[in-house]
């Protein structure tokens, strides 16, 4: 089988290509991504060699290109995992998000029914909003997004299950829930709390932190998606996650138990406006299909912070350089106005 991966430098992508060219040694896939900030070539060092492997820098909103790259490779399955993804980000510079996670979605859904293509979405447990405690979000849920990302991503979901009831594009769609493991982009909480830490620096937790979250490990998203795609009914959404959440609180305690760091680090900064209190997603309809995760969130948190810890070649460059920029912006005010813990 041929698959096209896009966002394939990122994050989730990039382990997701790992996972796949290793558990599937007759296929071969096409990296379809833009490199933003967040997509790094070396995210598959390793693999660039491979003839299994390839790489199209091109947008999904492209509609010339996207069409190109799938008919050039006879590709058979797309994977969308493309997107601009981080909330605060969102909230600073909302716009690109629309034209990435929502127009770039639809152009992929355009070029998938033009060539009669399956696609797989990658989708997120923000879609459902906050959840009140007591309840865990379902598929079949209304969505009620809260900030510009997830409104974006709920949006992307809309359209790609329009084209399922409207052209019977076959399409499926996983929810994931927070996932930490090697290769995230340190703006996001755990690798800037695990690096922050190891340079000694302030950990900014924002408001009281004691928003909840699923913390789920990047390899078990990846067998998640796996299951949808070898097993998964056409036409349904699930959600991927462990089923269980902590506390940020209990999260940082994790980094800095596992790094032998003092509580102290923790500085309680403004809030992020719109902060979502809690999600939480039952995950039986991928049980149901004998999926299991491999992590708790525990594990996950300990084994994604010693990978930080290992890994200062793969975070130095990175921080050292424009997310620099970003940081201070995010950061230097709220952490300038605020007492530690
Ligand atoms: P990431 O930010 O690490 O990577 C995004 C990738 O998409 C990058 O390689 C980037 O270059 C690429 N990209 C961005 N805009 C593009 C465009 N217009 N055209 C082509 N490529 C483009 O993201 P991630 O954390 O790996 O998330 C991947 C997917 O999973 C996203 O759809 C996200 O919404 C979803 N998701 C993420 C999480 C999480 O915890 N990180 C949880 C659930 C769902
Ligand atoms: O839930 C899935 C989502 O998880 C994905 O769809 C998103 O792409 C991904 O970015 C992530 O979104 P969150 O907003 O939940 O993740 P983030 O790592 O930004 O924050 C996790 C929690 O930590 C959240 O409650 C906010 C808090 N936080 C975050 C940062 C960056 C802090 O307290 N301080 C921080 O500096």
């Amino acid at each position: 089988m041929n698959l096209l991966i896009t966002g394939g430098c990122g994050f989730i992508g990039s382990n997701f290509v790992r996972y796949w060219l290793e558990s599937h040694p007759r296929d071969r896939i096409v990296v379809y991504d833009k490199l933003t900030y967040a997509g790094r070539r070396e995210n598959l060092h390793d693999l660039w060699d491979s003839p299994r492997l390839s790489l199209v820098q091109a947008d999904i909103a492209d509609m010339d290109a996207a069409r190109r790259a799938c008919c050039e490779n006879q590709i058979d399955l797309i994977v969308n995992f493309a997107a601009e993804t981080h909330v605060d980000q969102s909230i600073l510079g909302p716009l690109i998000f629309t034209d990435t996670n929502v127009r770039g979605t639809h152009v992929l859904l355009e070029v998938a029914r033009e060539l009669g293509i399956r696609m797989h979405h990658i989708s997120t447990d923000e879609v459902y909003g906050h959840i009140p405690d007591g309840h865990q979000s379902v598929e079949t849920d209304p969505l009620a997004p809260r900030s510009p990302y997830a409104a974006s991503k709920a949006a992307a979901d809309q359209l790609v299950q329009a084209y399922y009831i409207t052209y019977s594009l076959p399409v499926t769609i996983t929810r994931g829930a927070n996932n930490v493991g090697p290769f995230q982009y340190p703006e996001k909480v755990v690798p800037l709390f695990a690096t922050n830490a190891v340079l000694g620096e302030a950990l900014p937790v924002y408001g009281d932190g004691l928003q909840m979250r699923d913390y789920a490990h990047v390899y078990d998203h990846c067998t998640g998606i796996e299951t949808v795609l070898l097993r998964g009914e056409i036409g349904q959404v699930y959600n991927v996650g462990t089923g269980r959440e902590m506390t940020n609180l209990e999260m940082v305690n994790i980094v800095l138990e596992t790094l032998g760091q003092d509580r102290s680090l923790i500085q309680h900064v403004t809030d992020r406006p719109g902060h979502d209190r809690r999600y939480s997603m039952n995950v039986d309809k991928l049980r149901a299909l004998s999926w299991e995760p491999k992590y708790d969130p525990w594990q996950a948190v300990t084994e994604a912070t010693r990978w930080y810890a290992q890994n200062r070649a793969w975070w130095e460059p990175i921080r050292n350089g424009e997310f620099r920029e970003y940081y201070d912006r995010q950061y230097a005010e709220r952490l300038a106005g605020t007492r530690k813990a």
